[in-house]
């Protein structure tokens, strides 16, 4: 299965191979499978890029994107180590596309009479977005333009967020009379606090580049014609350090916060010793 939980203790153990809880990638969605979930997917050694490419709907999100992404991510080749989600067009995503709610053109969401068909239900949509925090990958949302609530949630989704200048953070969904509900709640709170979430949910209002930056939800905001090379100089540095070492200490910082001072201490120990014992297999022996 590609679903994985490393934001809980409950990753892969200290030591395990880099092509992570996915396993051996299976056959991934297919050129048609990503085009009509509006996806477009360039796999180049390291480096998976994944776009969200219908600019004409705003990058708006189906049902089928967060699927088509599901399997993308339980897909992807275990040579794969940064993820690079962006978005075609003027804007990153503009969230749910609208007609998934009137079920216009098929299916539609679920109305809550059955709520273990419904949670299951979002739970598949879920899906979509949680790989992006596997130890075995680095993930960089290049967010620029509108990122709205679904939109917003992909972006705080990823380990590392560069935004462009123009761009607008919304989390739109209470307006709209629901909750944010793909998974994006945790990391909003992890990065800004719950008051600083509560106030920005609760008024739906707009978050700007400058705010962004100052509020933690960029680690680096950069003039709009800039962003590819900002996030290409990123990926570059991400790669050139060891790719063991980075599973390893993206899988630590994700537990730090569950974590006491004492269980993150012993993680340290635990996963050291891994390292440790990897190094001293590579060095020739006297
Ligand atoms: N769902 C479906 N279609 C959309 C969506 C959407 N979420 N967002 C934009 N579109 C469509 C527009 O209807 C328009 O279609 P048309 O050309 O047939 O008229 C096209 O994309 C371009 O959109 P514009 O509004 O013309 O573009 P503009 O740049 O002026 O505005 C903006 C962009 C701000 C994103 C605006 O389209 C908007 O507010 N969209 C709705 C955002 C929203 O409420 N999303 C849901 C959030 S909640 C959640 O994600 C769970």
């Amino acid at each position: 299965s590609g679903r994985a939980r490393p934001d809980s203790a409950s990753g892969p153990a200290a030591g395990e191979g880099a092509a992570g809880p996915a396993g051996p990638a299976g056959a991934g969605p297919s050129e048609e499978d990503l085009a009509a979930a509006g996806l477009r997917l360039e796999v180049d050694g390291a480096v998976a890029t994944l776009t969200l490419d219908r600019p004409e709907r705003r990058n708006a999100l189906t049902f089928a994107t967060w699927r088509t992404m599901a399997a993308v991510g339980a897909s992807l080749p275990p040579s794969v180590r940064v993820v690079v989600v962006r978005g075609e067009g003027p804007s990153f995503s503009a969230g749910i596309d609208l007609s998934q709610f009137t079920g216009e053109g098929g299916e539609g969401f679920p109305d809550g009479s059955d709520a273990a068909e419904t949670e299951a239900f979002i739970a598949g949509l879920q899906d979509g977005y949680t790989w992006l925090r596997r130890p075995d990958l680095v993930t960089v949302a290049a967010v620029h333009g509108h990122a709205i609530g679904g939109g917003f949630q992909l972006a705080l989704s990823c380990d590392i967020r560069i935004v462009a200048d123009d761009v607008k953070f919304c989390m739109k969904e209470p307006a709209l009379g629901l909750v944010p509900d793909l998974t994006g709640t945790k990391p909003l709170v992890e990065i800004v606090g719950v008051p600083r979430a509560l106030e920005l949910c609760l008024t739906a209002r707009t978050v700007l580049a400058d705010e962004a930056a100052r509020l933690g939800l960029a680690e680096r905001v950069v003039p709009r014609e800039d962003l590819d090379g900002a996030v290409q100089e990123l990926v570059q540095a991400l790669l050139a350090v060891n790719a063991e070492a980075a599973v390893a200490t993206k899988r630590l910082l994700w537990q730090a916060p569950e974590n006491t001072l004492e269980q993150q201490a012993a993680a340290e120990r635990r996963e050291q010793v891994a390292r440790l014992r990897a190094l001293s297999a590579l060095r020739p022996t006297p």
